[in-house]
C-alpha cells in the first residue's frame, strides 16, 4: 500500500510517459513497468466487456483470466495496480480505468463479512486519494475504518478477523496487520483517535501472541473475546500449526514496518527487523529469494513457490530501508533489488499476452485448501508494482 503521506492533488500529465522520459530510472523498473502496462491493457480490455464490475483474481484451469466478486478480499488489488501504473508510467490513459474500478467498489466501505476491508479499500481508494486528492475518497476511507472498528473486541484488544468458524471465539490472522494502515490513515484524515488506538492495541497484542521465540509467526490465534486469553494457535493456509507459512511472514514484515511509519515506536521497527532476519537467515529460503509456500514443509524442494510472498517482502524491505542506519539500509535494499530482479526474470515473469494477462507466475494462495497452487495472483502483481514504485522513489532521492 501507499508508502508515503498523502501527496495531495497531484494529477499526472496528460498522455505523457514520466517513466520513459525519467532520467536515471533503472532499466529493471522501466522494463517491468512497460511489460506490466502491456499485460494490464489486455486485462482492462477484457474486463471492460463485462456490464458489472468483476474483479480479476487468478487464472482458471485452462489458464484463462478468472474473476471473483467485489466482496472478495482481493478486490482492491486490480484498481490498486491501475493506480500504480498511472503513477509509474505518468500516462493519463490509466486514470479512467483506475477511477472506474475504484469507484465501482464504493459499497465495500460497508463490508462486514470479515476484516479484509482494509486491503479492499486502502489499495483502491487509498492510492486513488494519494494520487488525485479527491475529497470523496476520504469519506469512503473513514467510513470503511468505522466499519472495520466494529470488529474490535476490547476484552482481547484485537480486531476479529474471521467469523466464529471451527469452534473459534475470536480468530485473528497475521494478515490482519495489513488492515492497520486504513485505521492509521483514517485517524489522520478525521482526527478521530479511536482508529489509531485500535491499530496500536491490535499490533501490540499480535506482537505478544502471534510470534514465536525464533520470530516466525502463527497464522491464526484464537482469543477469548472477553478476557483476551489465548485459546489456540493454529494454521489455516500453512503446512502445520507450528510451521511458518511464507505469506504470513511477509504480511508481518510489511505490517510492523507500516506501524513504525505512523507511530515511530522503536519496538515496531525492531519487530520488523527481527522478522526480516527470520526470513533471510532461514535455511529453507532458496537462493533466488522466492520462498516455498511454507518454510517448514517436508521435501521442500518439490513444493511450489509463492511469488506473492516475495513481492510483499520486497516492497516492505524498500520501506524498511528508509528507517534504519546506512549499513542496514544498504542490505535491505540489496535484498529487495535481488527479489525484484528475480521476479522480473523469465523464471517468474510471464510471456506477453499469456498468464491470464497477469505479470507474475508461480504464486500459491492456499495449498492445504487446495486452491490456487502455482498460479498467478492479482496481489502478487500489486505488490510487485508497489515494490517497483518504491524502488523508483528511493533512487530518485
Ligand atoms: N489474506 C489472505 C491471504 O494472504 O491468503
Amino acid at each position: 500500500m501507499a508508502a508515503c503521506a498523502l501527496a495531495g492533488a497531484t494529477l499526472l500529465g496528460a498522455g505523457t510517459s514520466a517513466l520513459a522520459k525519467g532520467k536515471g530510472v533503472a532499466p529493471v523498473i522501466t522494463d517491468n513497468v512497460e511489460f506490466a502496462a502491456r499485460q494490464m491493457q489486455l486485462m482492462v480490455d477484457t474486463t471492460d466487456t463485462f456490464k458489472n464490475i468483476p474483479s480479476p483474481r487468478t487464472t482458471d484451469k485452462n489458464g484463462r483470466l478468472a474473476y471473483t466478486t467485489l466482496d472478495d478480499w482481493t478486490s482492491g488489488f486490480f484498481p490498486g495496480s491501475l493506480w500504480y501504473l498511472y503513477e509509474l508510467t505518468g500516462d493519463s490513459k490509466w486514470l479512467k480505468p483506475a477511477v472506474h474500478y475504484t469507484e465501482g467498489m464504493e459499497r465495500i466501505k460497508y463490508y462486514r463479512g470479515n476484516h479484509d476491508i482494509g486491503f479492499m479499500i486502502f489499495c483502491s481508494f487509498g492510492n486513488g486519494l494519494r494520487l488525485t486528492g479527491k475529497e470523496s475518497y476520504k469519506d469512503v476511507i473513514v467510513t470503511a475504518a468505522k466499519t472495520l472498528s466494529e470488529r474490535y473486541r476490547p476484552g482481547a484488544g484485537v480486531i476479529q478477523s474471521w467469523p466464529q468458524w471451527r469452534g473459534w471465539d475470536c480468530p485473528v490472522i497475521i494478515d490482519n496487520m495489513m488492515n492497520l494502515e486504513l485505521l492509521f490513515e483514517a485517524t489522520q484524515m478525521s482526527g478521530d483517535s479511536s482508529f489509531w488506538k485500535i491499530a496500536v492495541s491490535h499490533a501490540d497484542q499480535t506482537m505478544q501472541h502471534h510470534y514465536r521465540p525464533d520470530m516466525s509467526c502463527y497464522h491464526v490465534v484464537d482469543y477469548d473475546s472477553r478476557t483476551g486469553e489465548v485459546r489456540s494457535r493454529v494454521t489455516a493456509q500453512g503446512y502445520a500449526d507450528s510451521s511458518a507459512w511464507a505469506r504470513g511472514q511477509a504480511w508481518g514484515l510489511y505490517g510492523y514496518t507500516l506501524c513504525y511509519r505512523y507511530t515511530r515506536d522503536p519496538k515496531y521497527l525492531k519487530q520488523a527487523e527481527d522478522i526480516a532476519k527470520f526470513i533471510f537467515t532461514n535455511k529453507n529460503l532458496p537462493e533466488d529469494l522466492v520462498p516455498y509456500w511454507d518454510y517448514d514443509v517436508p521435501n521442500i524442494e518439490q513444493e511450489p513457490r509463492d511469488a506473492s510472498a516475495a513481492a510483499i517482502t520486497a516492497s516492505a524491505l524498500y520501506e524498511l530501508s528508509t528507517y534504519v542506519g546506512k549499513k542496514e539500509a544498504k542490505q535491505y535494499k540489496k535484498l529487495a533489488d535481488r527479489i525484484v530482479r528475480t521476479l522480473g526474470s523469465p523464471a517468474y515473469r510471464a510471456e506477453s499476452g499469456k498468464n491470464g494477462y497477469f505479470v507474475l507466475m508461480h504464486s500459491t494462495g492456499n495449498k492445504p485448501g487446495p486452491a490456487e497452487v502455482d498460479v498467478p495472483l492479482v496481489y502478487a502483481d500489486y505488490y510487485f508494482l508497489e515494490a517497483l514504485k518504491r524502488k523508483r522513489d528511493l533512487e530518485a532521492k
